[in-house]
């Protein structure tokens, strides 16, 4: 897709509640103690430039159509996952951006950019995207329950 870049939300700074609604709309159900305003200053503490945990915004011209986020661990309340890290989340796309590559892109990025960190593995969970991930290279890790069904994948950045 020719006008769509891939840039720091470090650079976006004043984007990260847009961004972060997006992820509360989608996925605040996860989070029964949180809100728009704790996700919002919690993806602010995600924006560093050189290491995890770092976020990416995807821009179609002008328009911010999608998101991606390296996190030390996304699921840090389990013990037996401990040495998982680290992992790959937030990955989201605005629903009239969808189909055109936007998604593919994010995650190719954000991997590139945890390679260049000196990261070797990377870590996700997803309820629905597993066709999704397995296209880009991602294996199944295992399948589990997080409030309902996900599964845990993996893939080797060498
Ligand atoms: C998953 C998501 C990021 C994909 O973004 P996108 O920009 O549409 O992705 P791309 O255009 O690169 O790839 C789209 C392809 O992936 C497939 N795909 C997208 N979501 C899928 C899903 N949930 N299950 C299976 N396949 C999926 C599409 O069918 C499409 O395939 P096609 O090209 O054969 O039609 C986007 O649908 C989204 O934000 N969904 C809601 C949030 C989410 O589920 N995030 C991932 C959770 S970890």
């Amino acid at each position: 897709m020719s006008n769509l870049r891939i840039e720091l939300a470090a650079d976006h700074l004043d984007l990260v509640p847009t961004v972060a609604g997006w992820h509360w709309d989608h996925g605040g159900g996860e989070d029964p103690e949180g809100s728009r305003e704790t996700w919002t200053q919690g993806l602010l503490t995600r924006t560093n430039r050189d290491r995890v945990p770092a976020t990416f915004f995807a821009f179609e011209g002008s328009q911010l159509v999608g998101s991606a986020t390296l996190v030390d661990h996304d699921m840090p309340d389990r013990a037996d996952l401990k040495h998982f890290r680290p992992w790959l989340a937030g990955v989201y796309v605005t629903p009239a951006a969808r189909g055109r590559g936007v998604g593919s892109e994010l995650v190719s990025h954000a991997e590139s950019r945890a390679r260049s960190f000196g990261i070797a593995r990377l870590y996700l969970y997803t309820r629905e995207a597993v066709v999704f991930y397995e296209r880009l290279g991602w294996q199944t890790l295992a399948r589990d329950d997080f409030v309902g069904p996900i599964t845990i994948m993996a893939k080797g950045l060498a």
